[in-house]
């Protein structure tokens, strides 16, 4: 299988953005980590990251011809885009929606998430074993 991970807005800054939240691996690191796990799984990942909107959008419209997943950490887009949210609805894969932090334990405006009913699941709060869970998850999704 092969499976693309987005990391949205101010994701490239992680490791040096409020570190108390999002703790100080840097993304180069995250990315790492994935890479490996996705080898161990036999599954092939790509990774991609974006603070525009539009972008997102693009390489979510591509992924459909050429990805069996897609593992989704939309920044704060999560909370209001809804045409990231038709995106996902477009293109009939499945995507796992990730959070390094638990939204719910934060500020009212992050507990809402309008991409969520249109995921196949998300995973939330786990810091970068969000997204290797969200790995996991892809890899037995049949
Ligand atoms: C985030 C949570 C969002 O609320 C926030 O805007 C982010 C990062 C997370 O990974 O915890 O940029 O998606």
């Amino acid at each position: 299988k092969k499976v693309l991970v987005i990391h949205g807005p101010n994701l490239n800054l992680v490791g040096v953005r409020e570190p108390n939240i999002y703790g100080s691996e840097g993304i180069e690191y995250i990315n790492d980590c994935i890479l490996a796990h996705g080898k161990e799984l036999g599954l092939e990942c790509d990774i991609f990251q974006s603070n525009q909107e539009g972008a997102i959008i693009d390489k979510l419209h591509q992924a459909r011809e050429i990805y069996d997943g897609i593992v989704l950490n939309a920044g704060a887009y999560t909370h209001y885009s809804y045409a990231i949210r038709d995106a996902i609805s477009a293109i009939r894969l499945p995507v796992v929606e990730v959070h390094l932090s638990n939204i719910h334990a934060r500020d009212a405006f992050r507990h809402t998430s309008v991409i969520a009913p249109v995921c196949a699941g998300g995973i939330y709060g786990f810091g970068k074993n969000s997204y290797l869970l969200a790995l996991d998850a892809l890899k037995e999704l049949k």
